[in-house]
């Protein structure tokens, strides 16, 4: 079965109000003009305070373009100061949500099981959730990159039924090749997606692990995109620098889509 590539572009705390508006309204343009979406799933994750402007850019542009937000409460409402909750993202256009980026692991402190009860709200909602796993440099050197991959998805994908599962992407995104300027070779990226897929399997079963899209982020470009996406295991990219611009998001986008 061929899968459906997914390429997000994650910007992260960057832009201000005019800005995020402008690069929704140009990613949302120049998706729909070489109609990306017959072929692949696009999707733009910006700050929480810019979705409803995000929101209008690609609705005026008449565009198939996903908006997503950064990250969610695994709570539904209540006193819970400064959080967002899943229906208010829905409510503000979001239609998917990363869950657990690196940068919320390791720099904001998410634990396992927070992660898997967000993409359980999450997933409760309607969202579709790109589930983001990976290791840092000195689990790699100690040869722990499965490891460390299959804990976190196992964590967090236990107990799903493989139906919700459809509404799951999962982002295998190494922490020492975000931002970084190093990306995973094709090969080792590839090895860590194998192992995802086999774990999907072993969680679920066989149809599930065919099924399920598994992209990858960490220093993705216009230059090695091809590479990484030639990969049989490796069904799109989640991008962080190289989003902030149109034209290299686009040419990322049409390098999944070939
Ligand atoms: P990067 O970020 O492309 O800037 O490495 C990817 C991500 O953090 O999702």
């Amino acid at each position: 079965m061929a899968r459906r590539p997914f390429v997000g572009g994650n910007w992260k705390m960057n832009l201000n109000l005019e800005g995020a508006s402008a690069l929704a309204g140009a990613v949302a343009q120049e998706s729909r003009d070489r109609s990306l979406s017959q072929r692949i799933d696009v999707a733009i994750f910006p700050a929480f305070v810019h979705l409803g402007a995000a929101r209008g850019a690609i609705d005026a542009a008449q565009s198939d373009l996903v908006l997503g937000a950064q990250d969610l409460s695994a709570e539904k409402n209540g006193a819970f100061t400064g959080e967002i909750s899943a229906e208010q993202l829905i409510d503000a256009g979001a239609r998917a949500v990363l869950v657990g980026h690196s940068e919320r692991r390791h720099v904001i402190g998410e634990t396992d099981e927070l992660i898997a009860r967000k993409l359980r709200a999450a997933l409760d909602a309607g969202l579709t959730a790109v589930l983001c796993v990976g290791e840092t440099l000195e689990e790699r050197d100690a040869g722990r990159t499965d490891e460390v991959n299959l804990r976190q998805l196992r964590c967090a994908l236990e107990g799903l039924d493989s139906h919700t599962l459809r509404s799951v992407v999962i982002a295998y995104e190494p922490v020492w090749a975000i931002g970084t300027g190093r990306t995973a070779s094709p090969e080792d990226a590839q090895n860590a997606h194998a192992a995802i897929r086999e774990e999907v399997r072993a969680i679920f079963d066989h149809d599930a692990s065919i099924r399920i899209r598994i992209i990858y982020g960490g220093s993705m470009k216009p230059e090695n995109a091809a590479d990484l996406l030639a990969q049989p295991d490796i069904d799109g990219g989640l991008i962080g620098g190289a989003s902030l611009s149109a034209s290299s998001f686009i040419a990322i986008c049409q390098a999944a889509s070939a």
